[in-house]
C-alpha cells in the first residue's frame, strides 16, 4: 500500500465528489436526479467538514469489476484532481474493497465510497452510548470485508477513519479474529444498553402522554420544525444528519394537555444495509408513536423519491404497510372519520400526516399547483408548512391533535380517588368532560368521570 495514502480523512481536506450514474438495461440504480444526487453528496461531504472542490456525475454503461470506472474515466478523474488540488475522492456509490484499493493506487489519493462516508458522519454524530456502539459495529462490519485496509481506529474507543493504509497480508487472519471478537463484545454491550433503554421506554409508556414522531429524509427540516413546535433549540444546521439520536420534548396541543414530540434520525437513500440494521433501534420511538409527522422538503426536486425512501424504511420497521403503488392495497388512511365499527384487524398501523415543509421556497405558481395536488390525494393528510417562518404550524398541530383524538367517544368511569395512575392517564390522554363525587367504595372515596377517549386510548386504559 502506498504510504502517502495512509492517514485519516481530515477536516478541511479538499475532496472531489464523483457520482457514478449507472446505465444499461438492468443498471438503472435509482431514479434520483444526478444534480440532486450530487448536491446531496456535497452535503454529506460538508457534514464531515470536507471542502468539495468539484462534483461530477460519470455515466457508467458497464461497471469494471476491478475499478468500476473505465481507464479513460479514471484519467479524467485524475486530471480533475490535479487541477483542483483534490486530496481525496468520494465515490458516491458502492465500491468493492478491490475497486477501492485499485482506484487508490491508480489515482494516488484516498478514495472513499458512500458507505464509508456515511459511516464517518454517523461516527461523528452519534450522541448516545447505543448510537456509538451501533456505528462501531457497522464500521467493523464494513471493515471486515476490507481487511487490506488498516483499522488502527480499533485502538481508539470509537469507530473513526482508517480506510487506508494496511498492515500487510500476514496480519489479515489475526485482524479478522480481532474484529470478530470486538464485534461480539459490542453486540453484548448493545444488548445491555438496549435492555436498559427498554426499561426506560416501558416507564415512559406508563407516562400517559401521546407520542408524535417526526420522521423525514435528511435535511427535510425536522429539527427546525421540532424547534418551532417546542420552542426548544435542538441543533438545526444545514448539515445532514444533525440529528442522530431521538430527541423528545413535551408540547402543548389543542384539546390535549400534553404530547411528546420526538425527533428522529434523518433518512437517506442507499443507506448501507449494515447501517439500516444498526440504526433501526434509533427509530424504535417511531414504532411506539401515536401519530407520525412525515416532514418533506417539498421544494426539493427529488421530494417524491425521498418520500418513497422514507416509506420503505417505515414499512421495513413494520410501522406502516409497504408503500405499494396500488394504494388501494394500503389500509387505514391517516384520517378515518367513518362510523364503522373496527373489525378484527391486525395491530393498527400508525397514522401518518405528511408535512409539506419549506413551502416558503415555492413560487406562487408552484404553491398553487401543489395545493391543488394536496387536496386531491385521497386518504392522505397533507399540511403545507414553513418551519422557518411558522406558516401552517398551528394548522399542523390542530390536525395532529384531531388525529390523536379521532374515533373518540365519551366513556364513564368510577375510580377510587387513590388510583393516581388512572386519573393521570384520563386527564392526559382524554378530555375530561365532568368529574364528580361518587361516594364511598371498597377502596375508599370514589369519583365518577366522563371522559372523551379515542378507541386506542380506551384500549390502553383497559390495559393499565
Ligand atoms: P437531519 O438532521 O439531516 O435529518 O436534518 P433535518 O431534517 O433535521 O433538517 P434541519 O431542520 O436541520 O434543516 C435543514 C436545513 O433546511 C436548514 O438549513 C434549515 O434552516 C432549512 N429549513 C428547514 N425548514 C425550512 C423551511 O421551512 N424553509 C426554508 N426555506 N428552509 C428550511
Amino acid at each position: 500500500m502506498n504510504d502517502e495514502l495512509k492517514g485519516e480523512v481530515t477536516r478541511g481536506a479538499r475532496a472531489l465528489v464523483v457520482y457514478p450514474q449507472m446505465r444499461g438495461p438492468r443498471g438503472e440504480r435509482n431514479d434520483l436526479d444526478p444534480e440532486a444526487r450530487l448536491e446531496e453528496a456535497r452535503g454529506l461531504a460538508l457534514a464531515i467538514g470536507l471542502e468539495v472542490v468539484e462534483a461530477v456525475a460519470i455515466v457508467i454503461r458497464e461497471a469494471r469489476p476491478g475499478t468500476l470506472f473505465g481507464e479513460g474515466q479514471i484519467q479524467n478523474i485524475s486530471t480533475a484532481c490535479t487541477l483542483n488540488e483534490a486530496e481525496l475522492i468520494i465515490v458516491d456509490g458502492s465500491l468493492s474493497a478491490i475497486q477501492q484499493r485499485n482506484l487508490e493506487e491508480k489515482l494516488k489519493r484516498k478514495v472513499i465510497d458512500r458507505t464509508g462516508l456515511i459511516l464517518e458522519i454517523f461516527g461523528e454524530r452519534a450522541a448516545t452510548a447505543e448510537g456509538r456502539l451501533q456505528v462501531e459495529l457497522a464500521h467493523l462490519d464494513y471493515q471486515a470485508g476490507r481487511l487490506v485496509r488498516s483499522w488502527t481506529h480499533l485502538e481508539r474507543q470509537r469507530g473513526g477513519f482508517g480506510f487506508l493504509g494496511g498492515p500487510g497480508e500476514t496480519q489479515i487472519e489475526a485482524d479478522r479474529r480481532m474484529i470478530r471478537d470486538r464485534m461480539a463484545k459490542i453486540r453484548r454491550e448493545l444488548e445491555q444498553v438496549r435492555r436498559t433503554r427498554g426499561l426506560h421506554r416501558d416507564r415512559r409508556e406508563k407516562a400517559p402522554w401521546p407520542v408524535v414522531a417526526l420522521v423525514g429524509y435528511t435535511n427535510a427540516g425536522k429539527s427546525t420544525l421540532f424547534n418551532r413546535l417546542t420552542g426548544a433549540s435542538v441543533m438545526a444546521e444545514n448539515l445532514l444528519f444533525a440529528t442522530l439520536d431521538p430527541t423528545m420534548r413535551a408540547i402543548r396541543m389543542p384539546g390535549l394537555e400534553k404530547a411528546i414530540l420526538s425527533d428522529t434520525v434523518g433518512f437517506i437513500s442507499d443507506l448501507p444495509t449494515e447501517l439500516i440494521a444498526a440504526f433501526r433501534a434509533t427509530l424504535e420511538e417511531v414504532t411506539a408513536a401515536d401519530v407520525i409527522l412525515h416532514v418533506r422538503d417539498i421544494a426539493n426536486p427529488d421530494t417524491e423519491a425521498q418520500k418513497r425512501q422514507v416509506l420503505d424504511v417505515l414499512a421495513d420497521l413494520g410501522v406502516i404497510q409497504p408503500p405499494l403503488d396500488d394504494r388501494k392495497a394500503r389500509q387505514a388512511p391517516a384520517l378515518d372519520w367513518s362510523d364503522d365499527e373496527p373489525d378484527d384487524e391486525p395491530e393498527p398501523q400508525v397514522p401518518i400526516i405528511e408535512v409539506w415543509n419549506k413551502w416558503d421556497l415555492l413560487d406562487p405558481d408552484q404553491a398553487h399547483e401543489l395545493r391543488e395536488v394536496s387536496m386531491h390525494r385521497e386518504g392522505e393528510v397533507i399540511v403545507p408548512v414553513s418551519a422557518l417562518t411558522g406558516e401552517g404550524c398551528d394548522a399542523l398541530l390542530d390536525i395532529a391533535s384531531r388525529n390523536l383524538t379521532r374515533d373518540s367517544r365519551i366513556y364513564s368511569f368510577v375510580l377510587p380517588v387513590a388510583d393516581g395512575q388512572r386519573f393521570a392517564f384520563l386527564h392526559a390522554r382524554g378530555e375530561v368532560v365532568s368529574e364528580e363525587d361518587a361516594g364511598e367504595g371498597e377502596q375508599g372515596p370514589q369519583m365518577r368521570l366522563e371522559v372523551r377517549l379515542s378507541e386506542r386510548e380506551f384500549g390502553r386504559f383497559k390495559a393499565l
